[in-house]
């Protein structure tokens, strides 16, 4: 039984399958919005009989391609992408992103980067005013993290290492998550930019200008485009 958010995410995720023609190199984020978009694709590929191929962003994600048929390549064969489709934990009215709430920012961040466009799918609850009330998750080497995480604090950021049951959670590269609540990031570019540059932290979850369309489901799908 889905819920009435699990339906928002899903008119989102299947509507993007249309921006996928026959013969794409396809950026496959992650996260349960996601999900709708490669099952639909993998439905698109058997009716239609196109040929799609996709870089998954975390080892989830190439389950549900390999669950759904989606064909899988690398950056060893694929040096550019013609769409990276993914979800978002926040957006503002710029268009800037919070994500990494799944843990796999990095290769999120990655997939974005190689693709000639970022479409991002949402249900309505992801618009925000400002970010910052979603906790910024920001990946860091596990040697010295603690270290890392106090020089956050004195950013201002209350941080909390990411736990999954009573472990510490592993991201598919190895990893550690921050979480880090920011009372509100009044200035994402600035925050990023501090962040990335302290010795240890891999990325943040902060996509700056990656994006120009956001679809968002509703009764009616709305399209916000910078
Ligand atoms: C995964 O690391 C995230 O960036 C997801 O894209 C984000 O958390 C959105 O997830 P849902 O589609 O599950 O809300």
């Amino acid at each position: 039984m889905l819920t009435e958010q699990d339906k928002l995410k899903k008119i989102a995720g299947e509507k993007a399958v249309e921006y996928i023609k026959d013969g794409m190199k396809v950026g496959l984020g992650s996260g349960s919005t996601v999900y709708w978009m490669i099952k639909r694709l993998g439905e698109r590929i058997k009716q239609e009989r196109i040929v799609v191929e996709g870089i998954p962003s975390s080892n989830k994600t190439a389950e549900w391609a390999k669950e759904f048929g989606v064909s899988l390549t690398d950056f060893s064969r694929v040096t550019e992408l013609d769409i990276t489709i993914d979800g978002a934990d926040e957006v503002d009215g710029n268009l800037q992103l919070i994500k990494g709430g799944g843990g796999a920012l990095f290769r999120e961040k990655v997939i974005a980067q190689a693709a000639k466009q970022l479409l991002i799918i949402v249900d309505p609850s992801k618009l925000v005013k400002t970010l910052g009330a979603f906790p910024l998750p920001v990946e860091v080497l596990p040697f010295g993290w603690e270290i890392i995480s106090k020089e956050l604090k004195e950013l201002g950021a209350d941080c909390s290492l990411r736990k999954q049951n009573e472990d510490i959670y592993i991201t598919d590269n190895g990893n550690y998550i921050l979480d880090c609540q920011f009372s509100e990031i009044k200035d994402p570019v600035k925050l990023h930019n501090e962040l990335i540059h302290k010795v240890g932290v891999l990325e943040t979850g902060l996509f700056i200008d990656m994006t120009k369309t956001v679809l968002v489901g509703g009764e009616e799908l709305r399209v916000i485009e910078k």
